[in-house]
């Protein structure tokens, strides 16, 4: 860690107190006037530390920037988040990633962006990712599962997005098939999940995941084709971005090692009670073809199982799904 590194993370372990000049100098083992220096540098980052004579320093607020030291300092976990990698600015998580990946990063590394400026979302859209306000994150796993079941991550990290925006904003959303997050029926989050495998071996998944956190309703663009919101809309309330990312990376951390030791059972099922369209009447439209009948659940790849009117279950795998009756 780098001194500017070690000063903020003794501020953050003694949030609102004083801490003498002398005592950070003589745990960090630098100067009085180095101590200053990187004072002036968090400053300069936009951290508000008072300076008052013969009482030291203190940390009266610190920048909503997403910078990997404090992402990483008090990160409760076994594996993700080993490794952060942060951006002001990227392209895009996901092209990060793959790139961290394809040299040799370590599995449970995160990448994290203030800004995207070519976010990317499902089917070759564009993923709106302005500065400062959302969370744009790509997480690196190298799970030795068969090459069919990676579509299962999917589920794991919308079942993660759900109940850290309850956990933390007390909102309730729901998953719609495939990898949809909604609130209200608008979209607050999507998940892009890339992979790169030979026909038996996984090399990497890469967990994309954007979510909608303080983002006001002129930052959406026009002509979006889906209704889209987000939390600060929802709940009038904003969001520390720090905070959320780490309470989903801790959840996500233990979600994928359960996945890990016991198989996809636990995700579906609290995947299944996330969606609001099991035991709901529905319309898969495919383009050139279209189904109708009840959503029973989700198979072990992640199809969705629709129970046709004539008592067969079809295996859906792609295909846009809406209700046909009221939802209860
Ligand atoms: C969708 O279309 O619903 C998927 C959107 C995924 C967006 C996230 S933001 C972080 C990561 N980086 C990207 O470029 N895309 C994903």
């Amino acid at each position: 860690m780098t001194s500017r590194d070690r000063i903020q993370s003794l501020f953050r372990s003694q949030p609102g107190e004083y801490i003498s000049g002398e005592k950070i100098s003589d745990l960090l083992q630098i100067s009085r006037a180095a101590v200053w220096k990187q004072v002036k540098v968090l400053r300069e980052e936009g951290f508000k530390i008072e300076a008052k004579h013969s009482l030291g320093y203190r940390l009266l607020a610190t920048p909503d920037r997403l910078v990997a030291s404090d992402i990483e300092t008090e990160l409760n976990c076994r594996l993700i988040g080993q490794k952060v990698i942060s951006f002001t600015e990227t392209d895009s998580t996901n092209v990060q990633a793959r790139r961290i990946a394809e040299e040799g990063g370590i599995e449970g590394t995160v990448v994290v962006a203030d800004q995207q400026i070519a976010g990317r979302g499902r089917l070759g859209r564009r993923w709106e990712s302005p500065a400062g306000v959302n969370l744009y994150c790509s997480i690196l796993l190298r799970p030795q599962i068969p090459v069919q079941q990676a579509p299962q991550l999917t589920f794991l990290s919308a079942v993660t997005v759900v109940e850290t925006l309850k956990d933390v904003c007390q909102l309730s959303a729901e998953v719609k098939w495939p990898n949809d997050i909604l609130v209200n029926g608008a979209k607050i989050s999507g998940l892009l999940n890339e992979m790169s495998a030979e026909t038996e071996q996984i090399h990497f998944v890469i967990l994309g995941v954007g979510i909608n956190l303080n983002m006001t309703a002129n930052q959406f663009p026009d002509g979006l084709n889906y209704p889209a919101t987000s939390v600060l809309l929802e709940t009038g309330k904003s969001v520390d971005r720090l905070v959320f990312l780490r309470a989903f990376l801790q959840r996500l951390d233990l979600y994928y090692a359960e996945f890990l030791q016991e198989g996809f059972a636990p995700i579906r099922g609290r995947w299944e009670n996330l969606c609001k369209l099991i035991n709901v009447q529905v319309e898969v439209d495919q383009g050139s073809h279209r189904y109708c009948g009840t959503v029973v659940g989700l198979d072990v790849d992640g199809a969705l199982r629709l129970q046709l009117n004539n008592g067969k279950v079809e295996r859906i795998l792609a295909g846009d799904i809406r209700p046909t009756e009221e939802i209860k």
